[in-house]
């Protein structure tokens, strides 16, 4: 059984399928999940990641049920396991927004119903395919193009870096001392099939040259605690004009969203012409229903064409 936990779980040629299922529509693709039920699990707040898989599942002719985390209580109220079965005679599919990656693991492993990352402390594999589909978008290809991340190597640096790994560009972090990834991680990262990974720990030398620029926010969902400390890190690491003047001069920026204006981003970098951040989420619906498709595909879900 496929699962879609991590970028990785594609292959290069699955990634290039998957985009070209995410620009098909409701003609090409059918209606696979008609008559089935997607669950949709969120243990952390969302607005994209919600609203674009919903949305993604009815235009496969699916029907998606939100629900809550402390509804389902993983490990509270019920085990995983026991959760993921029961959930399994209703869905052809269940996807999880969760604080700890293990738990999808853990409902993978069982191969019950194809199981989805909506986002883990690991990994955020949804929007590292909307982001590559932006850039394809932008670029035609991305081999040979250099995609800059600035900031922390977190769940959505590593998703992307995968993604564009498979896709052959250039990667560059500018991460702070102490907030990068690991030589193991750069070098895993480049056996993926990256043209380069380097990590410097500078915003403007990551930027240079760059035809795409990456940040996140600097205190992600979970890591509250942390601001003082995190704000003060990331202080020379803002995505600002003098940021983007190092870039080559067609580059764009991007930023998965909530942004928080004036701390990782200048207001005139993700208001400003360079900005794709609209473009980019409302591609995480396209991206959506094209790893939905590409799971019905490859676990023979296929209730037919016709509702
Ligand atoms: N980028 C992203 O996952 O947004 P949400 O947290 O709103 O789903």
């Amino acid at each position: 059984m496929r699962h879609f936990l991590d970028t990785v779980d594609l292959s290069r040629k699955e990634l290039a399928r998957v985009m070209e299922l995410a620009t098909q529509r409701q003609e090409t693709l059918g209606w696979p999940l008609a008559d089935y039920g997607v669950a949709l699990i969120f243990e952390k707040p969302s607005n994209r990641t919600r609203q674009s898989m919903e949305m993604a599942v009815v235009q496969l002719g699916g029907h998606p049920i939100f629900t809550r985390g402390e509804e389902v209580g993983f490990d509270v109220r019920e085990s995983v396991e026991d959760i993921t079965r029961i959930l399994a005679g209703y869905h052809a599919m269940i996807a999880a927004r969760v604080f700890d990656h293990t738990v999808l693991e853990r409902m993978a492993s069982l191969n019950d119903v194809p199981i989805i990352n909506m986002l883990s402390d690991k990994s955020h594999p949804l929007q590292s395919v909307a982001d590559v589909l932006t850039m394809r978008e932008e670029f035609g290809s991305l081999k040979g193009k250099t995609v800059a991340w600035i900031g922390d190597y977190n769940n959505v640096a590593r998703s992307l870096a995968e993604a564009c790994a498979l896709e052959g560009a250039h990667i560059r972090f500018g991460c702070p001392k102490g907030y990068g990834a690991s030589d193991i991680e750069l070098k895993r990262i480049e056996a993926l099939g990256a043209a380069s990974v380097v990590q410097v720990a500078s915003a403007t030398d990551a930027a240079d040259g760059a035809n795409a620029v990456h940040t996140d926010v600097f205190v992600s969902m979970g890591q509250e605690a942390e601001t003082e400390r995190r704000l003060r890190d990331f202080a020379a690491f803002q995505v600002d004009e003098n940021v983007m003047a190092a870039t080559d001069r067609d580059a764009i920026f991007m930023h998965c969203l909530p942004a928080h204006r004036g701390v990782e981003v200048a207001a005139d970098v993700i208001d400003g012409p360079a900005s794709r951040v609209v473009r980019q989420a409302h591609n995480r619906m396209h991206a959506a229903r094209g790893v939905l498709a590409f799971l019905c595909e490859e676990n023979d879900i296929t209730k037919g064409d016709t509702k």
